[in-house]
């Protein structure tokens, strides 16, 4: 069955999946890998079967990614991906990087990032991607907390990194001759490396370290409602979860052209930006410029993108400027697929895009820590609008109570899914009691998201059980934003919670007690959030602030951001019992 809208396409290859009860009912894990050639005795570098598997076969010269910057087009085949992932891996063997030792990557999504994100794994180290929106305190925080060995970063964006802060970083790779237009030389500092030097210096051969289901091979940063960032370990493992969703899900084709939006430092633009894709062998876009609507529709036309996944922000933001506008001379008919992440997906999204595109948007549930899609509508199945879908098969989703008992049909209660799916995270970086605080209501992985499941075992999401903020479908942690403002000498205390928003799903508002000396003031404002731009990134800034008295707390002087936000909508003021 194809999805409604899709009719009068050429068929090219038949669906990935057909029959989704019978599918579900007999799946086994093990039969992908043994469609894979994964033997529990052999390597399961997660690289080598993404690249080297195609390079030495009839895809060597197929292009493996696509790269577009709204100017300027490069291309990446599987053999030159193959030999130039070699050399960088051989390029961190020579500055002494030992198997499981992190690399930190702070770099655009430029061809390097890619090249030395597969290297890194490939050769055996665990990679950290970090998001070129962090600024200065927020970006060394991380590196500090991974106790990154190696940074791979350019001219322009190092001299965001404090490295007296950073006793473990050893060594500096900066990709590029030399500084952003305009910006100053930086001070050159004797230890660093300069990519193209090192690469061409670089063996392209023996590279790949031996890895096993278990062994680690990604560090990844995101945000909870407490505390600071966690680090969420990933391991080779995940491959055939990433594989085998490409197809179930993704519905990806030997001769697709793919299109993830999300940048590849959050976790769809890893899993379905840079593993599916490659290990399905087929050619992925990566534009590389910022948004913008013409660009974005000359992405999907000029380049006769077949599926494309992406966010809810993104096509609400495609369709408030009207219409779809393909490129001058093309049209969008290649265009077979849509998916998205990250965020509750309007229904009237979906009514949009079947005019603007001919096509229904497939939602998708999952997290960084699941690490693979989880929930997800099926080309092969109707879709509920409003519904996030049905559990890929493979794995066993369903609402719980406090006790973690199984709640029958329509009743809320939190999202869990029973643990032990293939790309599930292994562990939270230096911290075994948050990762143990996922899975302690055995046999479950705790999402906390709230959801319920209808008769037809569809899954519909009602929200989070913690503060955590979604904007532009990314998380936010409100904690992050508090704990900068009150380094502010005019702050002393802040509350942040976010406000439902109908481009960005949700925008940042914070509410601050001042320090008497300091009267509130459009120009204190102003200073606040330029303050949290500078020292933690622009997608961190509060869009509003807002001076009181005192914040709500609970007796034992917990921040009670719920009653904030309550307060802010004009909400019943919610409970406040039970928050000793
Ligand atoms: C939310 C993104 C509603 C959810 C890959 C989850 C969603 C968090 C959906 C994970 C969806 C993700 N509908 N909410 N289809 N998909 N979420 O780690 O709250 O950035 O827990 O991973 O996003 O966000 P993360």
């Amino acid at each position: 069955m194809r999805s409604k809208g899709s009719k009068g396409r050429p068929e090219i290859e038949r669906d990935n999946l057909l029959d989704y009860e019978r599918v579900y009912s007999t799946f086994q894990w093990s039969r992908v890998e043994e469609e894979m050639g994964l033997t529990p005795d052999e390597s399961w570098n997660i690289a080598v079967a993404a690249v080297d598997r195609h390079a030495a076969g009839q895809h060597g010269h197929k292009v493996a990614l696509r790269f577009y910057d709204g100017r300027t087009e490069g291309k990446l085949t599987y053999l030159q991906l193959k030999l130039l992932t070699n050399r960088f891996a051989n390029v961190l063997r020579s500055l002494g990087v030992r198997p499981l030792e992190r690399v930190a990557l702070f770099l655009p999504a430029c061809p390097e990032f890619y090249v030395s994100f597969l290297g890194t794994v490939k050769g055996g180290a665990v990679a950290v991607p970090l998001s070129t929106s962090f600024m200065a305190d927020a970006l060394t925080e991380l590196l500090r907390d991974s106790e990154a060995a190696v940074l791979v970063t350019t001219a322009a964006l190092v001299d965001r990194v404090h490295r007296e802060q950073l006793p473990d970083l050893r060594r500096v790779v900066i990709v590029g001759t030399g500084p952003a237009a305009g910006a100053a030389e930086p001070a050159p500092d004797p230890g660093d490396v300069a990519y193209d030097r090192a690469m061409a210096g670089a063996a392209d051969t023996d590279a790949a370290a031996r890895a096993d289901r278990e062994t680690p091979m990604l560090l990844l940063y995101t945000s909870g409602s407490t505390g600071k960032p966690k680090g969420v370990i990933h391991v080779h493992g995940g491959i055939t979860h990433y594989y085998q969703t490409a197809g179930h899900v993704l519905d990806l084709r030997g001769q697709d052209t793919y299109w993830c939006t999300g940048e590849p430092t959050w976790v769809a633009g890893i899993s379905y930006g840079i593993w599916a894709p490659l290990l399905r062998g087929v050619t992925s876009i990566v534009y590389c410029g910022d948004f913008s609507t013409d660009k974005w529709y000359e992405v999907l036309s000029k380049f006769r993108v077949n599926v494309w996944y992406t966010t809810p922000t993104a096509l609400r933001r495609l369709m408030h400027s009207g219409p779809a506008k393909p490129a001058q001379g093309h049209s969008l008919k290649e265009l077979r697929h849509i998916l998205t992440v990250g965020e509750p997906l309007n229904p009237f999204v979906i009514r949009w895009s079947r005019e603007a595109f001919g096509l229904q948007v497939h939602d998708t549930w999952w997290m960084t820590e699941t690490g693979g899609i989880i929930i997800a509508n099926f080309p092969c199945l109707p879709i509920k609008p409003g519904s996030m879908g049905r559990p890929v098969p493979g794995v066993h989703a369903a609402v719980i109570d406090e006790g973690g008992r199984e709640l029958p049909p329509l009743e809320m209660g939190q999202l869990a899914i029973m643990a032990g799916w293939p790309a599930m995270m292994r562990g939270i970086w230096r911290d075994e009691e948050k990762h143990r605080e996922y899975f302690r209501l055995p046999p479950w992985y705790l999402t906390g998201d709230l959801a319920y499941r209808d008769g037809d075992g569809y899954f519909w999401f009602q929200g989070r059980v913690d503060d955590v903020i979604k904007k532009d479908g990314k998380r936010i942690g409100p904690f992050e934003v508090e704990n900068k403002l009150v380094e502010h000498p005019a702050v002393l205390e802040a509350g942040v919670i976010g406000k439902p928003d109908p481009l960005w799903g949700e925008s940042i508002k914070a509410f601050v007690v001042l320090h008497p000396d300091h009267p509130w003031s459009a120009a204190l404002e102003a200073d606040l959030q330029s303050f949290i731009e500078r020292r933690l990134g622009s997608h961190l800034v509060p869009r509003e602030i807002e001076p009181c008295q005192a914040l709500p707390r609970t007796r034992s002087g917990k921040l009670m951001r719920r009653v904030l936000k309550a307060l802010e909508l004009g909400l019943p003021g919610g409970d406040l019992t039970n928050q000793a």
